[in-house]
């Protein structure tokens, strides 16, 4: 089986990030073939500095060594390091229906809002489908909001097959996981960048202290009995702690005479605590930048080795066959 999933260096990550997808990617990575990549085609769509793309691209690799990611046991790579990519992509543009990509949630709701897209956010999809299908990709671990791209990437893998008469794409699938498929940020909405309401793994401890208080919650007065079901601290704090803590804190909700200063700080030490070895590795890593890049290498050559074999595979089917250079 192989696993495969990519995630955009468009800045740090924060906690939706990695309860909606990266924790599952460490989770996944004892599989036979688990591939991650660090999208950074995918960010040019919105990040426009060239320091600050590399930048993150550094970053995300960090972030993803530090919160577990093994280099012995998944092939960590940059998206752009396997230059076939571009090449499939434009394979699958060539066969991929206008109406698939015009019901995209990013395109669709520029559109409606009167922003004007660019052909890199309208055909983002095709790139993503290409970075699944270029690796025969059995399983792709994701957040809710990305199931509609793997929908699209099945829907073009399965035309490719039709047109061109084979089983040359192998058809991936989505793998979410539910129970934290939408972390709430700062406002209690999904946390997400776009909305700025995010908290960040490595946030500095006063920041991440500052942030946490910060928190929305309702004006229910300190003496009373308060719903941990309907509170975005007690929903976080479910993350980050084992199954009896959770219930001495829903218990405390409960029975009234706890404010919810008490309960955030309660949520600031189990985030703390969750991420202090990471920490630890992100320095370690951090302190050692021509071993990251000999990851980073490493990775994208396992990666073009198999994306050159199923290149050559749809290079074949189409009638383009092998390169004379
Ligand atoms: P952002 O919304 O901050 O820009 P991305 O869209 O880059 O984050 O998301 C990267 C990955 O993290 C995706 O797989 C996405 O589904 C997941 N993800 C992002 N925010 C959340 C969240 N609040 N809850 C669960 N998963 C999330
Ligand atoms: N679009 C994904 C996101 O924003 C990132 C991504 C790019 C991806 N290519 C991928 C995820 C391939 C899974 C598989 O989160």
């Amino acid at each position: 089986m192989r696993v495969l999933s990519g995630i955009q260096p468009t800045g740090r990550f924060h906690w939706g990030n990695y309860f909606g997808a990266i924790r599952q990617y460490v989770a996944l990575q004892g599989n036979e073939q688990s591939f991650y990549f660090i999208a950074d085609l995918h960010a040019l769509t919105t990040v426009r500095d060239a320091g600050q793309l590399s930048q993150n691209t550094l970053d995300a690799a960090l972030d993803l060594l530090a919160v577990g990611l093994d280099p012995a046991k998944a092939t960590l790579f940059r998206q752009s390091d396997v230059p076939e990519v571009t090449e499939l992509t434009w394979l699958l543009m060539t066969l991929t229906q206008m109406h698939l990509l015009e019901k995209c949630h990013a395109y669709k709701d520029k559109k409606e809002k009167g922003i004007a897209a660019d052909a890199g956010l309208f055909t983002y999809p095709v790139l993503m489908a290409a970075d699944i299908l270029l690796y025969d990709s059995d399983v792709v671990p994701v957040g809710l909001d990305q199931v509609q791209h793997l929908e699209v990437t099945r829907d073009i893998a399965q035309r490719f097959n039709v047109i061109y008469g084979g089983e040359f794409l192998h058809l991936p699938n989505a793998r979410v996981l539910d129970s934290t498929a939408k972390v709430p940020g700062t406002d209690g909405e999904k946390m997400s960048k776009s909305y700025g309401n995010t908290i960040e793994i490595f946030e500095d401890g006063k920041k991440l202290r500052k942030k946490i208080m910060s928190i929305k919650t309702d004006s229910t007065p300190v003496e009373e009995p308060k719903n941990p079901d309907t509170c975005a601290v007690f929903t976080l704090y479910r993350l980050f702690a084992d199954e009896a803590s959770q219930q001495t804190l829903a218990d405390r909700y409960c029975a009234g005479g706890m404010g919810y200063g008490e309960a955030k700080q309660q949520l600031f030490e189990a985030a703390l605590a969750y991420f202090a070895e990471a920490r630890e590795r992100r320095a370690w890593w951090e302190a050692r930048p021509d071993d990251l890049r000999d990851v980073l290498i490493q990775g994208a050559t396992r990666a073009r080795a198999k994306g050159q074999e199923v290149l050559a595979r749809c290079r074949g089917a189409s009638g383009l066959g092998a390169r004379w250079t």
